[in-house]
């Protein structure tokens, strides 16, 4: 990327920016007074803020019902699809935000490479990504081919009115393990050695990674989003060094695309409790934050989460999936007891730790809402 906007690397302190338009629901006063954006920004709301990471999907009949005979990146790429997927489950649940229907590798697949996903598997590529001659080979992704996400969100936020939509991309790590290993695995052993056996080509792979993840989430925010998610699930497998010195600067490149539109930036990794205070500042030496939020998956109570982040930036998590097939007064018990510890942040953002299973029953999320929104702001006692 060779505009200005690349790798400036904006704290949280600075003034926000209005490069968004001005009948962009944050600019336009739709948004901006949410329970969400508050909550994202500093404060704390009167009811906390809930919504959940896969909230959107197969948890849900009415989503199985309307993706039978469609492929998942197809339905990601229907415009009428996606929305009404995004759509569902604020209807059913009372959430306080969408998130856009869609996945890491859409827009890998929009700059041309080829990938699937697999049902129950994940993604997987037609030939891996592992010298540097195939990074030489990965297409730049044209603007233009975002128009179908462009479309799904507008077609979204037309619906939603005050209620946000977040829109999200993977971070450059996450996405580079799937293209380095041509599909899911488990520890990302041949991702991880090629970070340190060919380092410049690591950092050609994530550098493109980020300007492609970087271009997906400008065009939900510009579209309409109010918030932005940079989803490092795989963030746990890598050392702290690791990350400092071959991951955070790419994912810097990633928020850079953004940080001129001055919309939230969440920033959330899975088994994160290592490196969660480099995901907060973004390994930058200089003191405070360069997100609004940080995400804490479920292995990491949230009181001791905001000791190694600081009061200057808000939390999201991190109630345990696990405990969502529970019994009704275990689960209930787990959730106040996540409220009462989010209390220690400046403001927090219920959800999960990481994304709902599958198998989960949407009555027990549609509970869990109610019991936060009853919970009041949250705030320690
Ligand atoms: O959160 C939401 O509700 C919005 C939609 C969303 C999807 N994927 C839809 C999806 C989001 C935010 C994602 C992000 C995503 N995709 C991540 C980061 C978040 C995380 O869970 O850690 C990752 C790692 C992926 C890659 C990916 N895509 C995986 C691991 C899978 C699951 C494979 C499986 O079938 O078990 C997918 C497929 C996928 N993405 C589904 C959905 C609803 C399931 C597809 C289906 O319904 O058949």
């Amino acid at each position: 990327m060779s505009d200005s906007r690349c790798c400036d690397n904006q704290r949280v302190t600075d003034a926000p920016t209005t490069a968004l338009p001005s009948t962009h629901p944050l600019a336009d006063g739709r948004t901006a007074g949410s329970a969400l954006v508050r909550a994202l920004r500093g404060d704390r709301p009167e009811t906390l803020p809930v919504w959940f990471m896969r909230q959107a999907g197969r948890s849900l009949p009415e989503y199985r019902d309307l993706r039978v005979g469609t492929a998942m990146l197809d339905a990601c790429l229907d415009p009428a699809m996606s929305s009404e997927i995004t759509l569902q489950p604020v209807r059913r649940h009372g959430v306080d935000a969408g998130i856009f229907f869609s996945d890491i590798v859409v827009p890998i697949k929009l700059a041309g490479v080829d990938v699937e996903i697999v049902p129950g598997r994940g993604p997987v590529l037609g030939s891996p990504v592992r010298t540097a001659a195939d990074v030489d080979a990965l297409p730049e992704l044209d603007p233009t081919a975002l128009a179908p996400i462009h479309e799904g969100v507008a077609r979204t936020v037309a619906e939603l009115g005050s209620t946000p939509l977040i829109g999200f991309a993977g971070a450059p790590f996450t996405l580079a393990a799937y293209l380095v290993e041509g599909g899911p695995s488990k520890d990302h052993i041949r991702a991880r050695t090629l970070m340190h056996a060919e380092p410049e080509t690591w950092s050609r792979l994530l550098s493109w990674a980020a300007d492609v993840s970087g271009q997906f989430l400008r065009a939900q925010v510009v579209a309409g989003a109010s918030a932005a998610q940079l989803f490092d699930s795989w963030v746990g497998s890598l050392s702290r060094r690791d990350y400092l010195d071959h991951v955070a600067p790419h994912s810097v490149r990633a928020l850079s695309h953004v940080a001129d539109l001055g919309v939230p930036r969440i920033h959330f990794g899975v088994g994160s409790g290592e490196v969660l205070a480099d995901m907060t500042t973004l390994g930058d030496q200089a003191p405070g934050p360069r997100v609004e939020a940080v995400g804490v998956d479920w292995r990491l109570p949230l009181d001791t989460a905001v000791e190694r982040v600081g009061h200057d930036v808000t939390v999201q998590g991190n109630i345990d999936p696990a405990m969502l097939a529970a019994p009704w007064g275990v689960l209930e018990q787990h959730v106040r007891d996540v409220v009462r510890r989010g209390g220690a942040a400046r403001a927090h953002v219920v959800n999960l730790g990481h994304g709902v299973p599958p198998e989960t029953d949407p009555d027990v999320l549609t509970r869990v809402v109610q019991l936060v929104h009853s919970l009041g702001s949250g705030a320690a006692a």
